[in-house]
């Protein structure tokens, strides 16, 4: 079946790994926003755009009048792009918010005019992290836990609320508007090109700069990591079904991994042999994380595919190359 695509933040890290699997059925058209504030036009991005079915809009959904000049019908929109990452929430909390929030209301004026067919928003499982400190969310965690705020005042939550505010809104525009409105939260999705601020990549970089004694930050947490190829799929499997109205998570309920032994097994394939050292987590990070991926399973038959042993091989040979070309990069 021919489909016309609308991928916003496919410059970034899953954006761009949804987009490049969307191309490669030649019946799919991939239009892509984004502003490049954080996605790059590096090799694979322009190689990505130099196919006949992609074409990238280099916008920013701030602004409302940057989609005003869009006339094409999409009969799919994934809403990825966003303003991610604790550093930003930390330092820029009010940038954050109005990012996420603006794009969110100028993306839904947008569809309610276009009208496409079906549309995705995509939220993540820091809507949980007040409720594990207020020791209200199970492990694994299903998407029925309540969301809470355990202080507004604090910068670290301005993420968790423009996506909250995000669920909800593209939730009660598509039951006002009929159109058809699906909502994935995803759990630490990684792979290769996803820049540096995450655990494994960050990991990486110091390992192969030969950092020792080699510190474990949150040595004794865990965290369930999803590769990037499991989530495309899950991706499609939502987007390209009849189920509407729906929230589910993303991630890989069977990978869940301590922090130390995500080390030792970075290190064995950085191939460098360090003495390590533990090192308590930053205040304010949540212990233990795993999502409940059984709603998922069931509606759509969704299984992960992509052990943490294969996508670290894969994930940690992509960036030992690409920090043996470039610096590392946000
Ligand atoms: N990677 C994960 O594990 C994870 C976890 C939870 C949630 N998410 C969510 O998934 C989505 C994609 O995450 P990602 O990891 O690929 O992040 P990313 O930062 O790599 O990608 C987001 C993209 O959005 C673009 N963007 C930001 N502001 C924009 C604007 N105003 N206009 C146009 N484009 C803009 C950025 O340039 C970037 O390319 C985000 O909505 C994020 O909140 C991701």
């Amino acid at each position: 079946m021919q489909r016309n695509i609308l991928v916003t933040g496919g410059a970034g890290f899953i954006g761009f790994h949804l987009a490049r699997n969307l191309a490669m059925d030649k019946r799919n058209r991939i239009t892509i926003i984004d502003n490049l504030a954080r996605g790059r036009l590096d090799r694979e991005m322009n190689e990505l755009i130099s196919k006949d079915n992609v074409s990238l809009l280099g916008l920013d959904l701030k602004k409302p009048e940057n989609l005003a000049g869009i006339e094409e019908r999409f009969d799919c929109v994934f809403h990825l792009a966003a303003m991610v990452g604790v550093k930003h929430c930390m330092n820029r909390p009010e940038e954050v918010l109005l990012t996420n929030a603006l794009s969110s209301m100028n993306m839904i004026e947008f569809i309610k005019r276009s009208r496409p067919g079906r549309v995705l928003f995509s939220s993540t499982s820091e809507v949980y992290a007040s409720g594990f400190d207020l020791g209200i969310v199970k492990i694994p965690t299903p998407e029925d836990t309540p969301v809470a705020i355990l202080d507004p005042l604090n910068p670290r939550f301005s993420y968790a609320v423009s996506k909250i505010f995000g669920e909800q809104l593209f939730h009660f525009s598509s039951r006002s508007h009929s159109f058809a409105c699906n909502t994935v939260r995803f759990h630490n999705i990684y792979g290769p090109r996803m820049g540096y601020a995450h655990v494994i990549p960050e990991m990486i970089k110091r390992a192969k700069e030969g950092e020792n004694p080699f510190k474990i930050f949150g040595f004794d947490q865990t965290r369930a990591f999803c590769h990037v190829d499991d989530a495309v799929e899950a991706l499609k499997l939502v987007m390209f079904s009849d189920i509407d109205g729906e929230l589910f998570h993303i991630g890989n309920d069977s990978e869940e991994t301590n922090i130390k032994d995500l080390a030792s097994e970075i290190l064995k394939r950085v191939g460098v042999k360090a003495r390590t050292e533990d090192v308590p987590a930053p205040k304010g990070s949540v212990a233990r994380r795993c999502p409940d991926i059984s709603k998922l399973r069931k509606f759509t038959g969704f299984t992960p595919r992509v052990n943490l042993e294969k996508g670290l091989d894969e994930t940690c040979g992509w960036y030992l190359e690409d920090l043996s070309k470039n610096k590392a990069w946000e």
